[in-house]
């Protein structure tokens, strides 16, 4: 779309970093065979690339053994395989009204089937959960932890560290999904005490849609809920048990991890405090104006110290849906309105009623000229109203 203002990064980040479609293009040319099935040399070097870029994202995150960080189409996908494989008839889970229906749903549905109990923790009005609070709802059934590292709508970045080694301290499995953060914010599995992790290729970590994936701790007593081939030990019955098997079957999407092996490549060589010091200035620089401006709302955005670069807001008297199709029309300007599939942080803070906010979410390729575009056509918007 030429001209087009991008600003809808938290969906997915768009572009890629050119030697993402570069190493893509070239790989699926040079080796789009399919790894571990056979012993030719395409098929072993294929092999290797794929090895690699699970020992680059198992360093990434801290891990220590590159078969535990398995691939998937996303990060529901690996929620899915997370919940469904932990958790059993009478465990409860806590989790937190910032989650996105990723793990909302797969709950809901074992809640709704009598298997499971969940407790919800609310947010602070900073947008933050009170890892007290995880503290104070751990019962004697409780299995596992499930939070968001940072938030989709609101943009916080929750205390996980401080999370895990409760969860730890008390025997409960910590699960955290990272969809908004891996690529941006320093993740460290063993630091944080994080047991199970699920990551989606195509935000931050700059790789293409239907690649994402998780790792799992050693120790950690997740059970396969997905069964058939692997390419190995084919007389065998059962899916095999052991990593990365017990969490893939079937052909991978070669090319999505080609994109994530080159995204990892690009994410060190600009450094990832740098990417996100960059987001935040310009996060700031939007934050600012908007809150100087009559009528526009923003929600649990104080300053970018424990924030993505993700601002959520409404103007007075225009729905949300309308604001973003103005922001499209008359300004070539692309963000999300809505609920952003998280509804428990709508009906928290009341924007349910509202049908949701206009989402604006910076990546690496915003210039000062498009925070600027958007100021002003925010600021245009809720002029008009007043007319
Ligand atoms: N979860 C993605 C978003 O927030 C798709 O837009």
């Amino acid at each position: 779309m030429e001209g087009l203002i991008y600003l809808d990064n938290a969906a997915t980040t768009y572009p890629k970093p050119q030697i993402v479609y570069d190493f893509m293009h070239e790989f699926y040319q040079k080796h789009g065979v399919n790894p571990g099935r056979s012993g030719y040399d395409m098929c072993m070097a294929t092999e290797e690339v794929i090895h690699a870029t699970r020992t680059m994202l198992t360093r990434f995150f801290n891990g220590t053994d590159p078969d535990r960080l398995t691939f998937s189409y996303n990060a529901s996908d690996s929620l899915n395989m997370i919940i469904q494989g932990m958790l059993e008839e009478g465990d409860h889970v806590i989790t937190t009204n910032v989650e996105h229906n990723s793990v909302l749903r797969p709950l809901y549905h074992l809640k709704h089937d009598g298997i499971i109990d969940v407790t919800y923790l609310p947010f602070d009005d900073k947008g933050y959960i009170d890892p007290d609070d995880v503290k104070r709802e751990i019962r004697q059934n409780t299995k596992m932890v499930v939070v968001n590292h940072g938030s989709n709508v609101i943009g916080t970045i929750q205390p996980i560290g401080d999370m895990g080694k409760i969860c730890r301290d008390n025997g409960v499995y910590f699960a955290v999904d990272v969809s908004q953060t891996a690529g941006t914010i320093p993740i460290d599995m063993a630091e944080m005490n994080i047991d199970l992790l699920a990551f989606t290729g195509h935000k931050c970590l700059m790789g293409p849609t239907g690649i994402g994936g998780s790792y799992v701790r050693q120790d950690v007593p997740i059970k396969g809920t997905r069964f058939g081939g692997t390419g190995v030990r084919s007389a065998y019955p059962f899916h095999l048990e052991e990593f990365p098997y017990r969490m893939e079957c079937g052909t991978l999407n070669i090319v999505g991890v080609a994109g994530l092996h080159a995204g990892q490549k690009w994410i060190a060589k600009e450094g990832m405090k740098n990417i996100h010091q960059r987001e935040m200035k310009l996060w700031d620089r939007l934050r600012r104006a908007l809150q100087e401006t009559d009528g526009v709302t923003t929600y649990c955005a104080d300053g970018p110290e424990g924030h993505i670069a993700v601002l959520s807001f409404n103007i007075e008297g225009w729905d949300a849906g309308n604001v973003g199709t103005m922001m499209d029309v008359d300004y070539n300007i692309a963000c999300r309105t809505g609920l952003q599939c998280a509804p428990l942080v709508h009906e928290q803070l009341g924007t349910d009623e509202l049908h949701g906010t206009v989402r604006i979410s910076i990546g690496p390729f915003n210039t000062d000229e498009h925070i600027d575009t958007a100021i002003q056509a925010v600021k245009d918007i809720a002029a008009r109203r007043r007319e």
